[in-house]
């Protein structure tokens, strides 16, 4: 053993002794040893107070909203009913206005296996005023609910606002904590970017749809008061031709509205919103996304008509994760990875954001697009063109936390720990966005990490584009 050898090892050992509560190792950046609170992984039995069905006949239940149109003047309002179809009306009325409005949608039921749904409605609201807040009202007669929204302000450069990020969440006690936390974290989040798996109804036998029904009653409580931004994972696919489930996404697009259509997109699995001062990229991991598909197309043509000038926040959302350095679904997101990743350094992507991994991890702004075959370049390297990549697949479901790492942890990965948690994505400006992970286990205003991000376009006087503030 070389001298050299023998003091990088005593370097690594200094280093672990002074970050006594986490292992650095030298290759990369920080692996959390952080111990968490054991944990169940069962999901709350069907008699919780958060699956309680509303009282009175035929209430609408399972109410959540996701944006509606292209700048956030619109908003999808979906409930369903379970003993008839009802009204597919939703009544609404801003703040301080006595004029109440009326919006007529479709209703919409299917079949899974021996499941038959309820009567699921979904209703959009279109040319609200920015910025406001709105009162909205489904059902008929005797029982009526009311909920209220916030418009976001309209798109531009200096607009903050803070969004939300939850992955994975399922329906466990776990799951229950994560929302907790997010809904009383002190940096209120306005709108939620969800990365995909949400009910995992398909771990039951026959993927019994139950679960879907009492996870859209579990999430009403926040996801009927903001929007939330829809991404399908794996657990969306319900794919089960054993059973005669031969066609993918059957639950999930019957009972998640999507505003594809203002993007041009043909499915309303990948799509596009301007919301503030972020324009926010949807993509589908489990639709076919190589050259010449659908997919490939509609991005193609998406990614240059970002005006960043009016949003220079471009932010993508997928379930799989193109970096990930866990060994559970290690290099799962390797396709997707090739085909895409030019395309987000050369449009300057600011964050990826990805679940599918059941834990949390940030990286380096790092790119691996120089590989062409034969040249042996195939190493993440540092790239300030780069999106910062994080995956936040820690919302708490069954399946219970990915903890075994890849060893040693990768260059690219700055910082890693199973923990359940959320995040929270702050855009102050144009050039500063601030992003916080929680994890469930401390209090609701800790951040176990945190960076401030600059902004992929406007340019910075800063010599690195991102930074660790702790
Ligand atoms: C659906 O089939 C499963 C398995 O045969 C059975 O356990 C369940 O009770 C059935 N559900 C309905 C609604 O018929
Ligand atoms: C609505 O409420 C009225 C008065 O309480 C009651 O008479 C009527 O039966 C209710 N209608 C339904 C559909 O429950
Ligand atoms: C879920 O969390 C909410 C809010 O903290 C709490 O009121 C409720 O009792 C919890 N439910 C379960 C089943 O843990
Ligand atoms: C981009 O947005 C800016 C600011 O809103 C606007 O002035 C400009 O015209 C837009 N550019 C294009 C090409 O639409
Ligand atoms: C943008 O926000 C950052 C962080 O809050 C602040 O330091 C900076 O001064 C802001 N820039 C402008 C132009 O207001
Ligand atoms: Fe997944």
């Amino acid at each position: 053993m070389g001298m050299k050898r023998v003091y990088t090892g005593f370097l690594c050992l200094l280093t672990v002794l002074i970050l006594s509560s986490r292992v650095r190792l030298c290759d990369g950046g920080i692996s959390s040893n952080y111990v968490r609170k054991y944990n169940s992984n069962v999901d709350m039995p069907l008699n919780s107070d958060v699956f309680r069905v509303p009282p009175g006949y035929n209430a609408p239940q399972q109410v959540y909203i996701t944006q509606g149109d292209h700048e956030g003047k619109g908003v999808i309002v979906s409930w369903t009913t379970p003993d008839e179809p009802g009204s597919n009306s939703v009544l609404y009325w801003a703040e301080n206005s006595n004029v109440k409005s009326s919006a007529e949608g479709f209703v919409v039921s299917y079949r899974y296996y021996n499941y038959t749904s309820g009567y699921i409605h979904h209703c959009t609201i279109k040319d609200l005023e920015f910025d406001t807040k709105y009162y909205y009202e489904v059902g008929l007669e005797n029982t009526t609910r009311k909920f209220w929204f916030v418009t976001p302000p309209k798109p531009g450069p200096d607009v903050p606002y803070t969004f939300g990020l939850i992955g994975d969440l399922g329906q466990t006690y776990d799951s229950n904590n994560t929302l907790t936390h997010y809904e009383l974290n002190p940096l209120k989040g306005q709108a939620m970017l969800f990365v995909g798996d949400l009910s995992y109804a398909d771990n039951y036998p026959f993927h019994n749809n139950i679960r879907w029904d009492t996870w859209g009653r579990f999430i009403e409580r926040s996801a009927a008061y903001q929007p939330w931004i829809w991404t399908a994972g794996n657990h969306e696919l319900d794919f089960v031709p054993e059973i005669g489930e031969s066609k993918p996404f059957v639950p999930y697009k019957h009972r998640f509205s999507t505003p594809y259509r203002v993007s041009d997109s043909t499915s309303p699995l990948w799509y596009s919103i301007k919301r503030a001062s972020a324009y926010i990229i949807v993509m589908s991991s489990y639709s076919a996304f190589g050259t010449y598909t659908p997919q490939w197309k509609w991005l193609k043509n998406e990614l240059p008509k970002v005006n960043r000038s009016e949003t220079p926040w471009l932010i993508i959302l997928m379930h799989c994760p193109m970096y990930s350095s866990y060994v559970h679904h290690y290099m799962e997101g390797e396709t997707m990875r090739v085909m895409y990743e030019p395309w987000f350094v050369n449009y300057k992507v600011d964050v990826v954001f990805a679940g599918h991994v059941h834990a949390y991890e940030r990286s380096e702004r790092v790119s691996n697009v120089a590989y062409n075959i034969i040249n042996r370049k195939c190493s993440p390297v540092r790239d300030e063109s780069a999106p910062v990549y994080i995956t936040i697949g820690d919302g708490g479901n069954q399946e219970g936390l990915a903890t075994e790492m890849t060893q040693p942890q990768p260059r690219y990965s700055a910082y890693r720990e199973a923990s359940f948690g959320h995040g929270i994505l702050d855009i102050k400006n144009r050039t500063h966005a601030y992003f916080g992970w929680h994890r469930n286990d401390d209090g609701y205003a800790v951040e176990a990490d945190s960076l401030w991000l600059f902004n992929r376009y406007w340019k910075l006087d800063e010599p690195s584009a991102s930074h660790v503030m702790r």
